[in-house]
């Protein structure tokens, strides 16, 4: 595979890329760029954030589970190219050195790289823009001292420029997928450019491994240590990266990268929108897509839950032929979904309703956590009667499953913790959850009727706030 990408600001023309090397690993070892770290080899740290530009903009991202020929036609930056020409400081880095923000530097240069990105999108929420940065030892007082004293600074000319870099020139250079530049004769990788052409790919090699945002397929080469034979990228199909809103209905392309929806789920479902800001973090939202959590078929997926609340349906095509569910009749058990081989996810799409939708995340930190138990509620009260409810929950099943029993037992019923507590019995018959690391059995089932009992007090105007304790 031939790619092409600037990378600090120098033009950079690979061929016979092998597909599954990692962007850290490329930088360390072939270009002997070692300040992006390697931390946890899994997303988590930060320690190996590097800036990624293309005409949408900038953002942070994990280099440890990001492939190359994730990076065609884009412009990287690491902590090597943060400061000027001349060897002045990126404004975040002499903020870092002045606000004693770092006393190691493994995490350092993650943070700064963080801070850059957000310094040049003007993005004045630190606490999120650094979750996925984790420092052991400063404590994060200085560094966020740091991000707020660069706010004024002025942006950076020399890193603004890789906004402006030559798209059509570059995107033409490289040809997508397989052609004169193969990759190693082990390994098969494409780049399909329209979701036509994965279609075809896909259909004629079903057992191909499917890569979208690679926050959980970049899992499977670090950690796993798994050999991927074929390989088919999704990242270049723009047209499953489209949101389409019309009065009915809002339809979300499989490509959509979770930080689009939570900036969609702002203006429809907030809850939903604020659930979404901790998942992951900033780095990992910026790359894992709606497509793969949905197709990755978790149990512990944050997405399903408020989707299938909202009655979403799910589309999907196999070759030519495409077909239309009902997002919960796609997970069938743990680990088995109703995808047949060489069928992808095009797209999910949710009716437009008047916003009651409360999600609630639960998970042992507030930021960047995967879910012990992810709730969300749709009850519809008229008067004071419940007249329509869909409840489903993530963590409490080997799949995200609905609650239909609680459902049943608070539709017809007033909408009061009477009702509540006489839909108690109702979990056990909908969820028998297991106990793990994350959570036990009892203390899940707990949670699960805890949230229905907080929709409740919302709904009765009460203000929450898992990050406040109050008597
Ligand atoms: C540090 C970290 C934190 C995380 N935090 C959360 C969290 O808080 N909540 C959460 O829910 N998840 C979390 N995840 C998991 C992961 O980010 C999500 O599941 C993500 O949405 C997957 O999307 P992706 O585009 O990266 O998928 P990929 O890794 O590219 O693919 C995932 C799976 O889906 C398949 N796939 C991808 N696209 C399609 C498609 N269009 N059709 C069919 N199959 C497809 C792939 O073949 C693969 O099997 C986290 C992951 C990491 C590394
Ligand atoms: S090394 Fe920890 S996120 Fe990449
Ligand atoms: S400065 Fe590196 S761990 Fe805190």
């Amino acid at each position: 595979m031939h790619i092409t990408f600037l990378l600090n600001g120098e033009s950079v023309d690979l061929t016979d890329v092998r597909p599954t090397e990692t962007l850290l690993d490329w930088l360390r070892e072939q270009r002997g760029l070692t300040g992006t770290k390697e931390g946890c080899n899994e997303g988590d740290c930060g320690a190996c954030t590097v800036m990624v530009s293309d005409r949408d903009g900038a953002r942070a991202l994990n280099a440890c589970i990001l492939f190359l020929p994730q990076l065609h036609g884009k412009a990287v930056r690491t902590v090597e190219g943060l400061a000027a020409p001349d060897g002045t400081l990126h404004p975040v880095q002499q903020a870092l050195v002045d606000h004693h923000g770092s006393q190691c530097g493994f995490c350092t240069p993650g943070f700064a790289v963080s801070m850059a990105t957000a310094h040049l999108n003007g993005d004045t929420g630190h606490a999120d823009a650094l979750a996925g940065n984790l420092c052991r030892c400063t404590g994060y007082a200085p560094i966020l001292r740091a991000a707020r004293a660069a706010e004024s600074a002025p942006r950076a000319d020399w890193i603004a420029a890789d906004l402006d870099f030559s798209w059509p020139e570059i995107s033409s250079g490289g040809p997508a997928g397989r052609g004169a530049d193969s990759p190693p004769a082990d390994l098969t990788a494409d780049a399909p450019e329209t979701s036509d052409a994965l279609a075809a790919l896909y259909a004629a090699y079903p057992d191909a491994t499917l890569v979208a945002g690679a926050t959980d397929v970049g899992l499977w080469v670090t950690k796993q240590l798994r050999d991927l034979p074929r390989v088919i990228f999704l990242n270049r199909c723009t047209d499953l990266q489209q949101i389409e809103e019309t009065e009915h209905a809002i339809r979300i392309g499989a490509g959509v990268t979770m930080d689009r929806v939570l900036t969609l789920m702002k203006a429809h479902h907030p809850s939903y929108a604020e659930m979404i800001r901790r998942y992951g973090s900033a780095q990992v939202r910026a790359a894992a897509t709606i497509g793969g959590n949905i197709a990755n078929g978790s149990p512990i997926g944050d997405n399903p839950p408020p989707l299938i609340a909202l009655d979403a349906t799910l589309h999907l095509r196999h070759g030519n032929d495409r077909r239309d569910l009902p997002l919960e009749a796609f997970y069938l058990a743990y680990g088995k979904q109703d995808r047949a081989p060489g069928e992808f996810v095009e797209a999910v799409t949710i009716p437009k309703q008047p916003d009651r939708l409360r999600v609630y995340k639960l998970s042992k930190r507030f930021d960047q956590d995967i879910s012990a138990v992810c709730g969300a509620f749709n009850i519809t009260v008229e008067g004071r009667t419940v007249t329509a409810a869909r409840i489903a929950f993530g963590g409490m099943a080997g799949i995200p499953k609905r609650a239909s029993h609680v459902e049943q037992a608070l539709i017809g019923r007033p909408w009061t913790e009477a009702t509540v507590a006489a839909a108690d019995p109702a979990w056990a018959q909908d969820f028998t959850p297991l106990d793990d690391m994350r959570a036990s059995a009892t203390y899940r089932l707990t949670a699960a009727r805890n949230m229905l009992r907080r929709a409740l007090a919302e709904d009765a105007g009460l203000r929450t706030s898992v990050l406040e304790v109050r008597a």
